[in-house]
């Protein structure tokens, strides 16, 4: 036995479990329908819910910084990779979510990393929802704080875990603002209560509400009018945004600090011209777009209400996020690949991205779906729905 045996035997456990992962290969841009390995199908798996990474717009202006500023930052921003046009958009950032500044990290699972352990570390408690995103998990673990789960938005569960807590210097609640695999929005107005009642921080993961919920898509903060309220939000540029980039919005002080603290910012190349130049022009079509979101939604209820008609089991959304539950990995991978020679691509969750026994097709629209591809989609799963 040579000591790199353990590789194939790890990786033959994991398609004993029905666990394996493969990479598809996607022909042409993330539009309602796409070439996946060479076969046409209607795309239900990109969270370019807006469609902003094929709007003119955007393209143009990805375009014109690619020209004035070449393809890479070629430094870190603390050295010689911030250009203006990462001024122009954390200021527009900042704007949208109506926070005092913003701040930009070259992805959101860097702005995840970076923050929580900037926010908490020895001798403080994070408390986190159970389903939050992986990102949030392996901030949690790098800070080197004391981490308490809380159950899925209970917010009973989070008051006990608070009330037996009152020992640790720094007290921070961590959540998803809409969640990823499941597309149900947090109780945040109950969570904000208890957190001021326990002197505890929030920090809110808003990679999927930017976009679609709050005031011109700002998100889940403004989706309940908290914008006034100290709440760190943190969210990402790569979905409805369509570009690339995390972002932290919230006070001046919180950014100056994780300029001079987060790893995942310092230590790093900044983004291309191109992504921070099609991420600002995005923003101003996301906020100036509210038929973009009113489509989307009206997209997502319709097929919702389909699959739903069809006898499929849909976790209880109110988002663009529609869980399809089928139970184990092998049912899942199955009803996708059988969905797949119907021309429906709709992504297979399976653990550790969701608990054992929740294996699902994920299904998201987007506003530039037409009204033929949500029908294709529906016909689809009425095809393959007794597998
Ligand atoms: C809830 C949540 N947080 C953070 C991230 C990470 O964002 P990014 O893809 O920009 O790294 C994701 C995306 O997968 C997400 O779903």
């Amino acid at each position: 036995m040579n000591s790199y045996d353990w590789l194939e035997t790890e990786r033959a456990a994991i398609e004993q479990a029905g666990l394996r992962r493969h990479l598809r290969t996607v022909m042409n841009a993330p539009t309602g329908t796409i070439n996946l390995d060479g076969r046409d199908v209607v795309l239900l798996g990109s969270n370019n819910y807006l469609g902003l990474s094929t709007h003119p717009q955007v393209i143009a202006a990805a375009v014109e910084a690619t020209q004035t500023f070449g393809t890479g930052a070629s430094g870190s921003r603390l050295i010689s990779g911030n250009s203006e046009l990462y001024t122009t958009l954390e200021t527009n950032l900042a704007k949208t979510k109506g926070t005092e500044a913003a701040l930009v990290f070259s992805s959101g699972y860097a702005a995840n990393t970076s923050i929580i352990p900037m926010l908490a570390g020895e001798g403080d408690l994070i408390l986190s929802d159970a389903l939050n995103h992986a990102s949030i998990i392996d901030g949690c673990r790098l800070s080197r704080a004391t981490k308490k789960v809380y159950r899925h938005c209970d917010v009973e569960h989070l008051k006990t875990l608070l009330s037996e807590s009152t020992t640790f210097r720094r007290r921070v609640i961590v959540t998803d603002g809409v969640f990823s695999m499941d597309g149900d929005i947090v109780p945040l107005p109950d969570i904000y209560d208890i957190a001021a009642q326990y002197d505890a921080m929030i920090l809110v993961d808003d990679a999927h509400g930017f976009g679609v919920l709050g005031k011109g898509g700002s998100g889940t903060v403004s989706h309940f009018g908290l914008e006034a309220k100290e709440i760190i939000q943190m969210g990402t540029l790569s979905k409805a945004v369509g570009a690339l980039g995390g972002y932290i919005a919230g006070s001046r002080a919180l950014i100056e600090l994780l300029i001079n603290r987060a790893r995942g910012f310092i230590f790093t190349t900044g983004l291309p011209p191109a992504t921070l130049a099609a991420a600002n022009t995005a923003l101003d079509v996301m906020r100036s777009s509210p038929e973009l979101r009113q489509c989307l939604l009206s997209h997502a209820k319709r097929l919702k209400t389909g699959l739903i008609d069809l006898g499929y089991t849909l976790l209880p959304t109110k988002t663009q996020i529609l869980p399809v539950v089928l139970g184990s990995p092998q049912r899942a991978t199955g009803v996708a690949e059988a969905l797949l020679t119907e021309g429906v691509f709709a992504p297979a969750i399976r653990p550790p991205a969701v608990p054992t026994g929740t294996s699902r097709l994920r299904v998201t629209v987007m506003a530039t779906h037409t009204e033929a591809e949500i029908q294709q989609a529906i016909t689809g799963f009425d095809t393959v729905k007794n597998m």
